[in-house]
């Protein structure tokens, strides 16, 4: 089976939670309602919720209890990218191809948006009834702390502070990396060793695995910016990978990554199948382009 197959119905999962869980936009208050559901529902690559699964997976989690966890992380992603688009952050008015939640229902509506998307996020883990009331409390955090200021929050504003430093060295930038993407990629493949009695074993794999993978995927987002638009990469914002390391050893840093990633998978058997060609897919082919 392909990648693409085995992602299809995942992803597919993950947009009907996501269509049942948000409230609909005839209810009031209507303008909030649809652009939560413009920047939660607008199709993205739900690297995140398939992540949630396929560790799930890994640790023999049945699929149906993992929904709500997947659909928390894709709200929780789609919340930080409402709010990255506004004037205020990067000031981008398309996401997914599509208008900007703020760029379709203003800017004061997006910010409330982002904001109740995140809200919507944590009541999904809190309604975890299979879960003791321990586990739940571990969940919550696990996400909290991964949003957070010492998580994404963080990282978000790391990069803001540091956009025009001068000295600006690799150590840093793997720093910016991991809290801004690598904390939300962890708590996504970490989150479901809190449903099972996951062995020392187990979490320190997946534990390894996610760091490598969480700062491949930003390695790899540099490198194609660069194929893109070498512009991009020496614009006098922040430098990227190849900006500090050039090109070749960015490409070495990511096919390492990716090596180092799936042989900490070792610890499991077929189970870890999909995290292993979701590492593989996300640290060679084009991430960008749905398998
Ligand atoms: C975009 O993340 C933001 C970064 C962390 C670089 P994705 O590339 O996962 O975005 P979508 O969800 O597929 O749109
Ligand atoms: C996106 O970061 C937001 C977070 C990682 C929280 P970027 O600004 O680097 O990514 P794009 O280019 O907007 O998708
Ligand atoms: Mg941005």
């Amino acid at each position: 089976m392909t990648l693409a197959t085995e992602l299809a119905p995942l992803r597919q999962r993950i947009i009907d939670r996501l269509e049942e869980v948000l409230p609909k936009s005839e209810v009031a208050p209507e303008h909030l309602h649809a652009a939560m559901r413009h920047g939660a529902l607008v199709p993205g690559k739900c690297v995140r919720g398939c992540l949630v699964y396929a560790s799930g997976r890994a640790l023999g989690i049945e699929v149906e209890r993992l929904d709500r966890f997947a659909c928390a992380l894709e709200l929780v992603h789609a919340y930080s990218l409402v709010h990255d688009d506004l004037p205020c952050m990067d000031d981008d008015d398309i996401r997914r191809g599509r208008p900007s939640c703020h760029a379709a229902y203003g800017e004061a509506t997006a910010l409330l948006a982002g904001n109740a998307l995140l809200l919507c996020a944590i009541a999904e883990v809190s309604g975890d009834r299979e879960s003791s009331g321990e586990q739940r409390s571990a969940s919550i955090d696990r996400l909290c702390q991964a949003a957070g200021s010492f998580g994404m929050m963080g990282g978000q504003q790391l990069d803001i502070e540091l956009e025009d430093a001068e000295e600006y060295q690799i150590d840093l930038l793997n720093e910016v990396y991991r809290l801004k993407t690598g904390c939300l990629f962890h708590a996504s493949i970490m989150l479901p060793t809190e449903l099972v009695q996951a062995s020392p074993e187990q979490r320190d794999a997946l534990d390894t695995y996610a760091r490598k993978i969480g700062l491949a995927f930003q390695v790899r987002d540099d490198l194609e910016d660069m194929e893109q638009d070498a512009q991009l990469a020496s614009d006098g914002t922040r430098p990227t990978y190849p900006v500090l390391l050039g090109v070749e050893a960015s490409r070495k840093k990511l096919s390492d990554l990716g090596v180092e990633a799936l042989a900490a998978l070792d610890v499991f058997g077929d189970q870890a199948d999909l995290l292993r060609s979701l590492g593989r897919w996300l640290t060679s082919g084009s991430a960008d382009k749905v398998p």
